[in-house]
């Protein structure tokens, strides 16, 4: 798909790590939508990724933010913008952290220290993103902020552990704060609740593997791939979804509004 439907918008995209994540395929895409962008992601995550050559291939800035530090994100807006040559139309937010789960801890057994920390990386870091983008008014009209979910936010997937319960707080802080980005600066802000899929993030999730048979099952359409959600996401980005916000955004193949699939029956019947 090569339409121009992102030309002369500007951005900033968090979390492609690899040529994997899902942030990677979105920066793909918005060139190829005519999108330019500033590409962020932590300090550490950029020395042991491949985010450099993402950055070459796209023409395109890369500077090191921890999303849990304001400072790091006001620092980072401000020289996106000067990067950029003005506002900003469209944020991505893919990123997502664990150490219940990077460390295998069951969730009746949570550290709470490690569940703090992953609940700051994968949704606090949401509001605080936010809330500097809206201080500084760096959003233009009609601009579009995303950021990427997992349907464990709303039932329960055991493996998913503490990701489940960042992912639903994520999603209400896109819910609250859309309010008043859509009221006071018109700017829409929205979530995708995407299929499993196969990157760093998601292999890090015990019986992944399981997961996505299962999904791919149950999903009249199938799982959607890395690639499909940043199809998406540019069409969230673009002006075409101009009055969708507030949004939980299934893009799961039909994964979410499935009972039970014929497919499944026979492999248990
Ligand atoms: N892979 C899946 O199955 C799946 C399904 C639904 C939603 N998601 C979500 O999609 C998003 C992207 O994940 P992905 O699957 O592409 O995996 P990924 O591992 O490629 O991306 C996760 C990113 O988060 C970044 N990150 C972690 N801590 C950070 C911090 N403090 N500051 C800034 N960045 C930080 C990592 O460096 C990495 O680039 C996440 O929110 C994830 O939960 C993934």
């Amino acid at each position: 798909m090569s339409h121009k439907i992102l030309k002369g918008k500007k951005g900033i995209i968090f979390g492609a790590l690899d040529n994997h994540s899902i942030a990677w395929k979105t920066a793909e895409s918005v060139v190829n939508a005519g999108g330019t962008f500033v590409l962020s992601n932590a300090p550490v995550a950029i020395r042991m990724g491949t985010i450099n050559s993402l950055a070459k291939k796209t023409g395109s800035k890369v500077i090191a933010a921890d999303a849990t530090k304001i400072d790091d994100l006001n620092i980072l807006i401000d020289q996106a913008q000067e990067i950029l040559g003005g506002k900003l139309d469209f944020v991505l937010h893919s990123i997502g952290m664990s150490v219940n789960v990077r460390k295998g801890k069951h969730y009746t057994e949570l550290n709470h220290d490690w569940m703090t920390k992953g609940w700051d990386v994968s949704a606090v870091s949401f509001h605080k993103l936010m809330q500097s983008l809206y201080k500084k008014d760096a959003m233009n009209q009609w601009g579009s902020i995303v950021a990427l979910s997992y349907i464990a936010a709303q039932r329960t997937f055991p493996n998913y552990n503490d990701m489940a319960d960042n992912k639903a707080y994520l999603e209400s802080i896109a819910r609250s704060f859309g309010y008043f980005f859509g009221k006071e600066k018109k700017v829409r802000v929205n979530t995708i609740s995407q299929s499993p899929t196969l990157t760093t993030a998601g292999k890090g999730v015990e019986g992944l593997d399981g997961f996505l048979k299962y999904a791919e099952k149950m999903s009249p359409l199938g799982n959607a791939s890395a690639e499909e959600c940043a199809e998406y996401t540019i069409s969230l980005f673009s002006d075409y979804t101009r009055k969708v916000t507030l949004q939980n955004l299934f893009h799961d193949g039909g994964f979410s509004n499935v009972g039970v699939s014929q497919e499944i029956i026979d492999s248990i019947s």
